[in-house]
This record gives structure tokens, C-alpha cells and sequence, in this order.
């Protein structure tokens, strides 16, 4: 079968539904198991959604029509609200809390909304916009890049940011 990123991008949106599913089981007692869950879903999460960021967003734009600007602003707004305050807000939780337990259901909502709009909308139009070949090139290259320096840089530096703020959150909360 022949690669294609929208199938890649929709498998990882799958994978962190699944992890999401099994976090919501745990009990506040099961302190470990929730930061392994979490740290999964980050490991999951943050090169998908940057990568979608920087390469993948920016590309659709270009072709996009009026409406295809609009699903692209929708979703990166989505990106920057889990980004800057319920992903901080969940690091702000003790993972034996109830807090902890409510702040990343809503984080699931979140990631199960936003990825239900891209594959409903953006990733309908992309599949028009995109040739077979570019969108097998495309996955070829978010490969290669979840595999670089670069990323692993962004990646510590969305985690560090997420603790500081998380810091910063448990301060004022
Ligand atoms: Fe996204
Ligand atoms: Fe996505």
C-alpha cells in the first residue's frame, strides 16, 4: 500500500485516542501508570502536532480556498489553546488528584474534537489538494524529521515550557 501522510496523521490521532481511553480507567492510586499514560501522549503528541505546525498546516494554506484558510485558522487556534492552557494546566495537577483526572479528560476532548475536525474537514480537502505522490513524499519526510536533532530540540523545549508554565499555573491556582 502506498504511504501517505493523511493515513499516518489519522493512525497517530487512533493511538492517542486509545492511550486517552486507558487513562480515564486509572484511579487517583495509580500515580505511576498516569505519568507513564501522559508521557506517552506527549511522546505521541508534540511531533505531530508541530510537525502539522510547521510543515503540514503552512502547505495546506497555500492551496487552500476561503474555507480551507478557515478550517486551517480553527485548527491551529485549537493547537495553541491545548498548548498554552490545558496542557499547562494538566502539568500544573498532582497525577493522584481528582484535579489530575479532570484536567486530562478535558485534554482527551480536546485532542478528540480537534482530531475529528482534521479528519472531517482539512484532511477531506487536502486529500483534493495533494497529489498521491506528494502526500507519500510528505509522509517520507515527517518520517525523517520525528527521526532528527531538530526535532528532538523542539520537542524538549515544548516539554520544558509545559513544566514552567505548569509552575507557574500551580502558583496562582
Ligand atoms: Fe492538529
Ligand atoms: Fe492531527
Amino acid at each position: 500500500m502506498a504511504r501517505d501522510i493523511l493515513k499516518t496523521l489519522k493512525a497517530e490521532h487512533d493511538e492517542l485516542r486509545e492511550l486517552f481511553a486507558e487513562l480515564k480507567e486509572t484511579t487517583d492510586r495509580g500515580v505511576k501508570k498516569r505519568e507513564g499514560l501522559l508521557e506517552k501522549i506527549e511522546a505521541s503528541l508534540l511531533p505531530h502536532a508541530k510537525w502539522e505546525e510547521k510543515v503540514f498546516y503552512p502547505a495546506f494554506k497555500e492551496r487552500a480556498d476561503r474555507d480551507g484558510i478557515q478550517t486551517y485558522a480553527e485548527a491551529l487556534t485549537e493547537h495553541h489553546a491545548v498548548e498554552n492552557t490545558v496542557i499547562p494546566e494538566v502539568h500544573a495537577a498532582d497525577p493522584g488528584t481528582p484535579e489530575f483526572a479532570g484536567r486530562t479528560k478535558v485534554f482527551g476532548e480536546f485532542i478528540d474534537h480537534h482530531a475529528k475536525e482534521e479528519e472531517k474537514t482539512m484532511f477531506k480537502m487536502a486529500r483534493e489538494l495533494f497529489t498521491a505522490e506528494e502526500r507519500a513524499q510528505l509522509d517520507e519526510d515527517y518520517e525523517e524529521w520525528k527521526q532528527s536533532d531538530a526535532a528532538a530540540a523542539l520537542i524538549a523545549g515544548e516539554k520544558a515550557k509545559a513544566g514552567v508554565k505548569g509552575a507557574v499555573n500551580s502558583m496562582t491556582q
